[in-house]
């Protein structure tokens, strides 16, 4: 007879197939879930870091965490409660977490508010609005962050040319590292038949970039703005106190929370990382933000545009081992 304090793989799919909506790196999608009739293993896939972008593979492991956070937050919208062991075998570090879901309920309505967070997030690479009512919700962001070990951080206008700066070294140097151009066409040359990468029709045109200063030089792609009105998105910067596994994967829980939250409130946002690639534009961004450790950015504001088409994920199958 079926327990029924354990999902069925129905529910297991369902689960980590929504999940798989998390943001990552160029939508590389680093991660392999492994179920073994209770428990979820979450592993980083080696075949999918980016070596030439993400030289250290940091981004590998906080695109895990992002997709570790939507995952309790799927669980939890589909009325599971979910027991989480980060990093259970210490000497493997690619087995990231464990999650064991227990408990079955009726979901709260916040949780059901942050499922449906997970389904209509996107990246939003055009200029912003302002947000409305800024200090209010950068305080409830403050505060989610306090809820991790990882410190959030918000530039000033002041800051803002510092950053842009910073974006622009960051930007120039890359242009003559022919390894990193080759994965950044790679991953926006729709690999895996179309289910990972960064497609055009979410890229601004060439013409629209200028007014993104802090955004990632893409190839050119063919998403125009509603207008052609300056950027005027907050921009949080997400730290750490080290830069361990441990540290990484609790800043992209916390990257996570941030985004779904700043969804339920009807905000735009864009995760940025360029800026922190290169070890000289992240010791310029560290000084800026007065962190040792600056691990991801993020753009806030209101939209503009519509929303782009949704960036495509593989399939659930393809990433989840039943053993
Ligand atoms: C760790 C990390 C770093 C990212 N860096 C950038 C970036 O520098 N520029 C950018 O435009 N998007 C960046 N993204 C967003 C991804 O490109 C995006 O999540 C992915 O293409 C999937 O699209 P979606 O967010 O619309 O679902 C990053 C996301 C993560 C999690």
């Amino acid at each position: 007879m079926a327990n029924e304090n354990i999902p069925d793989i129905a529910a297991v799919r369902a689960v980590l197939e929504r999940a798989s909506r998390a943001p990552s790196l160029h939508n590389s999608q680093p991660w392999r879930w492994r179920w073994d009739g209770a428990r979820a293993e979450l592993h980083v896939d080696a075949e999918r870091l980016l070596p030439a972008t993400d030289m250290f593979n940091r981004e590998g492991i906080l695109g895990c965490g992002v997709v570790l956070h939507h995952a309790a937050v799927c669980w939890a919208a589909a009325g599971w409660d979910v027991r989480i062991a980060r990093f259970p075998q210490p000497t493997v570090r690619a087995h990231v977490a464990t999650l064991e879901p227990g408990h079955p309920h009726v979901p709260t309505e916040p949780d059901l508010h942050l499922g449906a967070a997970v389904d209509r997030r996107y990246s939003d690479r055009m200029p912003m609005d302002a947000p409305p009512g800024w200090s209010t919700t950068r305080q409830v962001l403050e505060h989610l962050g306090r809820r991790s070990d990882t410190t959030v951080t918000f530039l000033d206008s002041t800051e803002a040319p510092a950053l842009h700066r910073i974006s622009e070294l960051a930007t120039r140097l890359r242009r003559y590292d022919p390894r990193y151009q080759s994965e950044l066409a790679w991953w926006a040359s729709g690999p895996d038949h179309g289910s990972a990468g960064v497609p055009a029709d979410v890229l601004p045109t060439a013409l629209d970039r200028g007014h993104i200063p802090v955004g990632r030089e893409f190839p050119s792609g063919t998403a125009e703005p509603a207008d052609d009105a300056d950027d005027a998105a907050m921009i949080a910067v997400l730290s750490t106190t080290g830069d361990s596994a441990a540290d990484l994967l609790d800043c992209g829980t916390a990257l996570s929370a941030l985004l779904l939250e700043c969804t339920v409130q009807d905000l735009s946002t864009c995760t940025v990382s360029h800026v922190v690639e290169l070890p000289s534009a992240r010791a310029m961004l560290a000084e800026l933000v007065g962190q040792r450790h600056p691990q991801v950015l993020i753009r806030i504001g209101t939209a503009r545009a519509d929303p782009p088409p949704r960036t495509a994920r593989r399939p659930v199958d393809s990433i989840l081992d039943l053993s």
